[in-house]
C-alpha cells in the first residue's frame, strides 16, 4: 500500500482510519460513540482541523477547548496517552516517515495544552 502524504486527501484516509480505531478502542470507544451521533461530519470536521493545523487552510473554525470541556468528568492524563498512542500506530501506519513524526509532534502539543486547559486553573 502506497504511503500518504500531508494533503486533503491524505489527512482525510488518516482521519478516518484513526477514528475506527478510536471507535473500537474499549477505553476510548465509548466516549466518543455516546458524544458523537453525526459521524461524517465529525470526520469532515477533524479533517478541517488537521488541515488548518497542516497546511494553514484556515479551514477549522471550532473551539477544541470548551468542546472537550464537556466531557472533563469522563476524560484522564492516561486517556490522553492512549489517544496519543493509536495517533502514534495510525500515523505510521498509512503515512510517510516524516509526515508521521510531524503529526505526532503537533498532536503531542496540543494534547498538552489540552489538558492544561482542562486539568489546571489557576484561580486569581
Ligand atoms: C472533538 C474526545 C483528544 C481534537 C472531540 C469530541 C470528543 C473528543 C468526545 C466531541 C465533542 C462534542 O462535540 O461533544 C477526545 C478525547 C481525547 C481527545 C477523549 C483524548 C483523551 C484530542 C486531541 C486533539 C483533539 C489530542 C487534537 C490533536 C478534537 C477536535 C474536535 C474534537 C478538533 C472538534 C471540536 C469542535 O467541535 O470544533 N474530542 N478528544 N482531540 N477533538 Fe478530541
Amino acid at each position: 500500500m502506497e504511503l500518504e502524504r500531508i494533503d486533503d486527501e491524505g489527512l482525510g484516509h488518516l482521519v478516518e482510519a484513526f477514528y475506527a480505531r478510536v471507535r473500537a478502542d474499549e477505553e476510548l470507544g465509548p466516549i466518543f460513540n455516546d458524544a458523537i451521533s453525526d459521524w461524517p461530519e465529525h470526520l469532515g470536521k477533524l479533517t478541517d482541523f488537521w488541515s488548518s493545523v497542516m497546511l494553514t487552510t484556515g479551514r477549522y473554525k471550532g473551539q477544541p477547548v470548551p468542546a472537550h470541556m464537556k466531557h472533563r468528568s469522563k476524560i484522564t492524563p492516561e486517556l490522553f496517552e492512549r489517544w496519543l498512542g493509536l495517533w502514534a500506530e495510525t500515523t505510521d501506519a498509512l503515512m510517510e516517515p516524516a509526515a508521521a513524526r510531524a503529526l505526532q509532534d503537533k498532536a503531542r502539543r496540543i494534547a498538552q495544552s489540552l489538558q492544561l486547559a482542562m486539568f489546571f486553573r489557576i484561580d486569581a
